[in-house]
């Protein structure tokens, strides 16, 4: 595809749903007693691959415009599928389950696309096995016996939300109690809403603690934008000339918005309105001008916060004086592709200065930046980072799969042309 560019990137939009969100209120809806509507639901790929997995094990769920109904079997009322649970893309429906179905008293085979086989599924077998899981394999496809699980005292090895959400799960339905220690906090989206559905599960910094779990209540969940979607318009609207963009109603959850600080430390002329609370996750309308940015060094405790935005946050790098540093980001090597060699190749062959770390990259920005063909390696990510990398380069651009945009934000182009 010929990546069409705008000249200025003005108006009002809203992003999709929150992918993570949608995945967790498909799950613990269908885990629930009752019925949930889910409103602002992703209809990604990705959460779509989730509904699919629970209506294989028997969760009867309709889907209207962006509407979802989930009418729960409640926490043992899942059945045998019939066939494999196919994850499509998604790390985070592969990895819920795996928690979640070894706890089942049924087996499950899981398999996903030629991505997912490649992702490591160890960090969350192993401590899996800890609780008595019976897993075979590191690697989807994955065959899980379901079977009972004993309760833990666990210190996690990576600061991972998908692992800690399937011990959690797993955790629910163990015979006592279980208490998880992260390294650093990530996303709590899963704390949030199983709590609220009446889950026992104490927060107390990096400490969880969860006992086992009879029954959750259905609720209604009304899903904030996606930060991680909102962020390609955050960073537009910073590198373009004469640009002013607001995006309504993203999810602003703290352990979401590294963005917004990263942002803010770079110079991005970027406010926040409207804060409010919806369904226990924070929202706001954000709203981004054309900024003078300067580099910066990023890594520790923030990098949670952000990791998924770190391959845009690197084109915002590139446009930015001065030196970007990117550290103790090793995560990113196991994401949909190794997104430091991914970005680190395509900013290559565009005349962006830019090293490859052990754990992270080197930007020198604000140099001229030329016309090439790129490669987004079927990572949503990638495709819209660089195609927002596009926009205020000078030079022709093309992409070799703008399909797997459909992942996180099938209407991602749209919403770009839009802004003309
Ligand atoms: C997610 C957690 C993160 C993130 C992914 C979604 C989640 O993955 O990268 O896109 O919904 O729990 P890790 O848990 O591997 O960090």
């Amino acid at each position: 595809m010929n990546i069409k560019k705008i000249t200025s990137a003005r108006g009002e939009l809203t992003v999709p749903g929150d992918k993570s969100i949608s995945h967790r209120a498909v799950m613990f809806g269908a885990l629930s007693d009752g019925t949930s509507k889910i409103t602002g639901f992703l209809k990604g790929a990705d959460c779509l691959s989730t509904i699919d997995c629970f209506r294989k094990m028997g969760v009867k769920i309709d889907i209207e415009g962006d509407t979802v109904t989930v009418y729960g079997n409640g926490m043992h009322g899942l059945k045998s599928p019939s066939e494999q649970l196919y994850t499509g893309n998604s790390g985070t429906t592969t990895r819920l389950l795996c928690g979640l179905l070894s706890a089942q008293n049924f087996d499950t085979v899981i398999s996903g696309d030629a991505s997912i086989a490649k992702r490591p599924m160890g960090r969350v077998c192993n401590p899996l096995r800890l609780m008595g899981a019976k897993i075979d394999g590191d690697y989807c496809p994955l065959t899980i016996h379901g079977t009972r699980l004993h309760g833990m005292d666990h210190k996690m090895e990576v600061a991972s939300a998908q692992v800690k959400t399937a011990l959690i799960l797993a955790a629910m339905y163990a015979d006592g109690e279980t208490k998880i220690h992260e390294i650093e906090k990530s996303r709590d989206h899963t704390e949030l809403m199983l709590k609220a559905m009446g889950a026992d599960i104490d927060v107390n910094g990096l400490d969880i603690t969860v006992r086992p779990t009879k029954r959750l209540t259905a609720q209604n969940v009304a899903v904030p934008g996606d930060i991680s979607s909102a962020a390609f318009f955050m960073v537009l609207g910073a590198i373009m000339k004469n640009s002013e963009i607001t995006i309504k109603n993203v999810g602003i959850n703290p352990t979401r918005t590294g963005i917004i600080d990263v942002m803010r430390d770079m110079g991005a002329d970027i406010a926040m309105s409207n804060e409010r609370t919806v369904t226990g996750e924070a929202a706001a309308d954000i709203t981004v001008k054309s900024s003078q940015l300067h580099g910066l060094t990023i890594g520790g405790s923030i990098i949670p916060r952000l990791i998924d935005e770190l391959p845009i946050i690197a084109v915002m790098a590139a446009f930015a004086d001065g030196e970007t540093v990117i550290k103790d980001a090793r995560e990113l090597k196991v994401k949909e592709t190794n997104r430091i060699r991914a970005v680190v190749d395509e900013f290559t062959k565009c005349g962006i200065d830019i090293t490859e770390t052990d754990d992270g990259m080197i930007i020198r920005g604000g140099k001229p930046i030329h016309s090439a063909d790129f490669k987004t390696y079927g990572d949503h990510r990638m495709a819209m980072s660089l195609c927002v990398l596009a926009q205020a380069a000078d030079g022709t651009f093309t992409l070799d799969d703008a399909e797997c945009v459909n992942v996180s934000y099938p209407a991602f182009f749209s919403d770009l042309w839009s802004l003309e």
